[in-house]
């Protein structure tokens, strides 16, 4: 199974432009948290009159985008919600999921399918970081993105 998932990673990214076409993701304080490659469709564009297009067209009502992750030693995402239904895949390492009411530890063959209204955010474990890869299978983006301040007595 475990060489399946390295043929498919490696498929993906060659499929997506190769390693150069990798998209850099970052938090929202701006460190680096992982590279996205878009495997089957860009997930956003710049259309021919110079428009950026975040929400792709109707008759691709979702994306599958594959994510290797090596966040910076001081990348601490927020928790967020997302601006669409998604689905995280574990694909190889691990990654702690947190929300606000606990976390889970993701493996391979782990599975979490979300709507667009949860919260959580991601931190790779020591030892983790570059040996990283989750499939992210979204829908459109529908929503705006928000993020979340957790108290004690809960979400603000
Ligand atoms: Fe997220």
């Amino acid at each position: 199974m475990t060489r399946l998932v390295d043929l498919f990673i490696a498929w993906a990214v060659k499929r997506a432009g190769g390693e150069d076409a990798g998209q850099e993701v970052v938090t929202f304080e701006d460190r680096h948290e992982f590279w996205r490659y878009a495997p089957f469709w860009p997930d956003e564009f710049v259309s021919r009159s110079g428009k950026h297009w975040s929400r792709p067209p109707w008759w691709r009502p979702f994306n599958v985008l594959l994510h290797h992750w090596d966040p910076d030693k001081d990348a601490a995402e927020p928790m967020h919600d997302h601006p669409r239904w998604s689905v995280t895949i574990c694909l190889r390492g691990k990654i702690i999921e947190r929300t606000p009411w606990g976390e889970r530890v993701l493996t391979p063959g782990s599975i979490v399918l979300r709507s667009r209204k949860a919260i959580h955010s991601f931190v790779v474990p020591e030892g983790f970081s570059g040996g990283t890869w989750t499939l992210f299978i979204v829908g459109r983006r529908n929503y705006p993105q928000n993020t979340y301040v957790v108290t004690q007595r809960g979400v603000v």
